[in-house]
């Protein structure tokens, strides 16, 4: 296998990873009330969005670009890929506005918009991986 497609895999099974655990552990980190586990658990949250989820989507994003450039690819599948990774990339935000919101007000759940940020990351992930797949539109 090519190596900018093999970098471009293992990114993105960085990055998809580390979004599908995101929300958990953002949701997990305002349940109890213990102030030292506040602390530790908003540090670990933000360790693993600032050092695994950020890097391997811009490792992601940037080995994705340079293969379509290096190999011309404009189909339309591509296009409709883009799109759906830009709603990943707004989650990948969102997951980010949730950490510091918990590192800020812990007290306060934020378990509803987890879910809603991990529905629609499921289904985003699972989108984007048919259209490069199966290529449906050409
Ligand atoms: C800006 C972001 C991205 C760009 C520009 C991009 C672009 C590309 C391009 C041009 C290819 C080569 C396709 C081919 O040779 O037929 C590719 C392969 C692939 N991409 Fe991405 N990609 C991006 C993000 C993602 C994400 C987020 C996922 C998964 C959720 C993903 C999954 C894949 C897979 C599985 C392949 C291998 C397809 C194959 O070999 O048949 N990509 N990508």
């Amino acid at each position: 296998m090519p190596l900018l497609k093999l970098l471009h895999l293992m990114a993105l099974i960085c990055w998809c990873g580390a979004l599908l655990y995101l929300p958990a552990l953002i949701a997990a980190g305002t349940r109890r009330s213990d102030t030292l586990f506040y602390r530790d658990h908003g540090h670990l949250t933000r360790l693993v969005f600032t050092l695994i989820a950020t890097p391997a989507a811009l490792l992601a994003i940037g080995s994705g670009t340079a293969l379509f450039l290096r190999d011309s690819i404009f189909d339309a599948w591509l296009i409709f890929k883009l799109t759906a990774v830009a709603g990943m990339v707004l989650c990948h935000a969102l997951c980010g506005v949730l950490v510091l919101r918990i590192e800020r007000t812990p007290e306060r759940t934020v378990g509803r918009e987890c879910v809603l940020i991990g529905v629609a990351l499921v289904a985003l992930i699972a989108v984007t991986l048919w259209l490069v797949l199966a290529k449906p539109y050409g």
